[in-house]
């Protein structure tokens, strides 16, 4: 981060106050307000930190107007089309893209780690079929510190990478098994002669009864899908994950927070629910309603898979998506697919629409994700799984660069109190 010989001046309350101005390398500049309580014994709001970098990195960049996004300075659409998962999980974790002694040694790493402690049978066992395998992935990464308590200490660096490792290596176990038991299918044991995707997809969909070919247009789709999920910046799971990484708790326990936040349908939950929206509108003739609804005050329903809070433009990861959906669905013959007509003409009206253009609301990346996952063969309730599974990259290289930070310390945000001040006790006869 360089610092700017920039100040801005604050006068209030008789005060006057220089505060420093930082320059990031891209991005707005930022008001250094990290002394303004000391000398100037006010806070500032911002419910939401629609304006506030909670820290610096050098990981993802977004331009929320150019709909441009960076990782470690390369575009998302180049990673898409170039790279693969695992080359995207190491530029995203080092920071380079590495060379190809680098990515066969990482990708044999992560190979080598995907089976979970078998004890970890019994603990699916525990949950309900008909849990949401959200619920499970929650829980089961959480416990990962039981299982794995080897790579707990955070002051170790080794033991930072084997909890690295083990987390990426060993989610998509724990997704397709989370999936495999919420419809009573045994689970599928990884295999190390198959690259990442291929062997979640292979964990997922075979059974003992007969082999299982992979199709290799379908595990390009998946892996692609991996690696636009795989990191965005300060987003509300990514915060999380650092906000309880902070504490200094085990890197287990902090990415299960990740998940937990991810679940919601204002975050990545949005892709379950802009696929069950979809189907709900059914037809394009029943569009115009729904646009109507969005539109209305009264109404809480959202378009989901609309709109953003740093994308003010179109979501360059919906492009690359909207392309994986073309070809899916192509592949596999269902090009009229009803609920991909819906989708498009969906889009159309609503970019021509003034009402989104002015709220500058256009497709995100969980506009078109469920729809090729739905393609593939997954439910709507593995499709935060799949989200959760690829983000877990994310997480983990900002945990990585937060814990190496020398001024790292405890987040401990303070408030705007507007309750009763100090009143006295007042006997239950006398109230
Ligand atoms: C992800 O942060 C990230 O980077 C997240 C993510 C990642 O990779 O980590 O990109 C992944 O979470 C994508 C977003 C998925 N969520 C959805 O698709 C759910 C539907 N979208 C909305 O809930 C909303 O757009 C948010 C939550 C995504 C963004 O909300 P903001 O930035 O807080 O915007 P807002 O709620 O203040 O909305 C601004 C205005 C409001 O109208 P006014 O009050 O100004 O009159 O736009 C309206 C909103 O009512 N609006 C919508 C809308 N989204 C916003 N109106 C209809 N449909 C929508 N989808």
């Amino acid at each position: 981060m360089a610092d700017t010989n920039k100040t801005a001046k604050l006068s209030f309350d008789g005060k006057e106050l220089e505060l420093p101005i930082l320059s990031p390398s891209a991005g707005p500049d930022v008001l250094d307000i990290r002394k303004l309580y000391a000398q100037g014994d006010v806070f500032t709001y911002d419910p939401g930190f629609t304006s506030t970098a909670a820290c610096d990195s050098t990981i993802t960049f977004i331009d929320g107007d150019l709909g441009e996004l960076l990782h470690r300075g390369y575009p998302i659409d180049q990673l898409a089309e170039k790279s693969h998962f695992l080359e995207v999980c190491y530029l995203l974790l080092y920071g380079e893209l590495p060379s190809a002694v680098q990515l066969e040694d990482f990708e044999s790493r992560v190979t080598n780690h995907t089976m979970l402690h078998e004890q970890m049978v019994y603990f699916y066992r525990g949950f309900r079929r008909d849990a949401h395998p959200m619920a499970i992935m929650t829980g089961v990464v959480g416990a990962m510190s039981a299982f794995y308590h080897d790579s707990t200490d955070i002051t170790d660096p080794w033991q930072r990478e084997v909890a690295t490792i083990r987390l990426i290596a060993k989610m998509p176990t724990i997704a397709a098994w989370a999936y495999k038991f919420s419809i009573g299918q045994p689970f599928v044991y990884p295999r190390n002669d198959l690259d990442y995707a291929s062997n979640f997809l292979r964990m997922c969909f075979s059974v003992p009864a007969e082999e299982y070919e992979v199709n290799p247009i379908l595990s390009r789709a998946m892996d692609r899908i991996f690696t636009l999920h795989a990191d965005h910046e300060q987003n509300a799971s990514t915060s999380t994950v650092r906000l309880a990484s902070s504490s200094g708790a085990n890197p287990f326990a902090c990415i299960a927070a990740g998940i937990a936040c991810l679940w919601g349908p204002a975050h990545g939950g949005a892709n379950q629910a802009c696929l069950e929206m979809l189907r709900e509108i059914g037809t394009v003739d029943r569009i115009p309603e729904y646009i109507a609804r969005a539109k209305d005050k009264e109404d809480p329903f959202r378009l989901m898979g609309f709109g953003h809070r740093v994308y003010k433009n179109f979501d360059p990861r919906a492009k690359v998506m909207k392309q994986s959906a073309d070809e899916v669905l192509d592949l596999l013959g269902i090009e009229n697919n009803p609920t991909l007509q819906v989708a498009k003409e969906l889009e159309r009206i609503a970019i021509e629409d003034p009402y989104f253009k002015e709220k500058k609301l256009y497709p995100n990346v969980d506009f078109y994700s469920g729809i090729i996952l739905d393609a593939m063969g997954f439910p709507t309730s593995m499709f935060t799984p799949i989200f959760a599974l690829a983000r877990t990259v994310g997480w983990i290289s900002q945990w990585k660069e937060m814990i190496a930070d020398p001024q790292m310390k405890i987040g401990r945000p303070r408030q705007l109190y507007v309750g009763p001040t100090a009143r006295d006790y007042v006997d239950v006869e006398n109230r």
